[in-house]
């Protein structure tokens, strides 16, 4: 049958291939040192203790975790995460408001399905989670930037935005943000919560590195001061066990909660009864500040080669930022650099990243690049940044 472009739906020709995706298929590659993915270091993945998590699921439960299971999750699982969530600062969290689902990239295509019409607008931190544009794009939703420093999002400048632009959400990551690292320090986060509460403001707070925090001091989530349940809290178990599991999770209030169940269970019924089951058998016989530890350690080593590498070898011009988690750091060139063009450069040398433009609902960003430290080995860091470097002093 011959494809005309009419016969796709007017959303598909508002959204644009990630360039990440792409560049993703070369940087598979072995010769090529990537800081482009946004993987997790996978020598660091539990890969016996999911093993025995599995064996033991099957030998106990093997019937029932093969069968069809229940849409908002399995019931133990829901028991762990709500526990998980009041750990992290949340009061009054009950095993009921917790969604689980495919990832919580998931979280944001439902959330996007049941919130936006076209022409809807999303506030966001400026630049973002390049696959939350993907997610709300397809929908055909507006961004609004809300101002951003070294702080996180200026949570003043946003009862102006709402006046202006009578947004559905905002949208945000406010620990270790993708792609900056940047965190929303305290006093901003209560300040969110409370203008959220003054202006009936939902925020979806997506978490997903709060817990890989190598060094300074935690911070509660934005939804530890949320008296008034502005907030929906989004988070996952890609980074703390693994993202091939594809788990992640929403903590919703009820009235948000059933639709976003209806949409859930149009989209896939629920998620696999049996990685739920492995997940929670894992959770349960392994000791998860031990697994964490490790993590962040490794993390913090790799943050700390490759901050001293590009101190050592990057040329005037270019600043990052130093974050105390998560896996990226944001680099800024000078104004004339073009991040694409110097990607298509790196390549040839065998050294990957993701230039900034995908991360910015506009056309800004050409003079950015996110590097992802998480992924390779310090040896390879210093030779990774050394190949950049050079190509960047041109
Ligand atoms: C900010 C943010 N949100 C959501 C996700 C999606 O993660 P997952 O679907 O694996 O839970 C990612 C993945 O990198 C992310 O960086």
């Amino acid at each position: 049958m011959p494809i005309s472009p009419e016969i796709f739906a007017e959303r598909m020709r508002t959204m644009r291939p990630s360039t990440i995706r792409e560049i993703l298929k070369v940087t598979a590659q072995p010769e090529i040192i990537s800081f482009a993915g946004g993987l997790p270091a996978p020598e660091l993945f539990p890969v016996a203790e999911v093993s025995a998590a599995a064996a033991s699921v099957l030998a106990k439960n093997g019937p029932e975790s093969l069968q069809y299971g229940p849409s908002e999750g399995y019931a133990l699982l829901r028991e762990w995460i709500a526990d998980e969530v009041r750990s992290r600062g949340v009061k009054n969290v009950k095993p009921t408001d917790v969604l689980v689902t495919n990832g919580s990239q998931q979280v944001l295509d439902l959330v996007g399905k049941i919130f936006l019409n076209p022409g809807d607008v999303v506030l966001t931190e400026n630049p973002t989670y390049l696959a939350a544009i993907q997610a709300f794009q397809t929908l055909q939703a507006k961004f609004v930037p809300v101002p951003t420093d070294e702080f996180g999002l200026v949570p003043e400048a946003i009862p102006e935005l709402i006046k202006l632009h009578q947004p559905k959400f905002l949208y945000t990551i406010p620990t270790f943000q993708n792609p900056t690292g940047i965190t929303l320090i305290k006093e901003r986060r209560a300040k969110l919560a409370q203008i959220a509460a003054q202006h009936n403001l939902l925020i979806i707070e997506d978490d997903p590195y709060g817990k890989l925090r190598y060094r300074g001091e935690e911070v509660p989530p934005i939804k530890h001061w949320d008296e008034a349940n502005c907030v929906l809290y989004v988070s996952t178990f890609s980074k703390t066990i693994a993202p091939g599991l594809r788990l992640g999770w929403v903590v919703a209030p009820e009235a948000i909660f059933s639709q976003l169940l209806i949409v859930k269970q149009a989209s896939d019924l629920h998620t696999s009864s049996f990685d739920q089951r492995v997940a929670y058998a894992y959770l349960t016989q392994n000791d998860q500040t031990a697994h964490l530890n490790k993590i962040r350690s490794a993390y913090g080593e790799r943050f700390d080669v490759m901050d001293a590498a590009l101190k050592a070898e990057m040329p005037a011009g270019y600043t990052w930022t130093k974050p105390e988690g998560g896996m990226f750091l944001w680099v800024t060139g000078p104004k004339e650099l073009d991040g694409m063009a110097l990607l298509k450069r790196a390549i040839e040398q065998k050294v990957a990243f993701v230039p900034g433009r995908d991360f910015f609902p506009s056309d800004a960003g050409a003079n950015y690049l996110r590097l992802n430290y998480s992924n390779s080995t310090p040896a390879r860091i210093r030779e990774g940044v050394k190949r950049l470097a050079a190509l960047c002093r041109g």
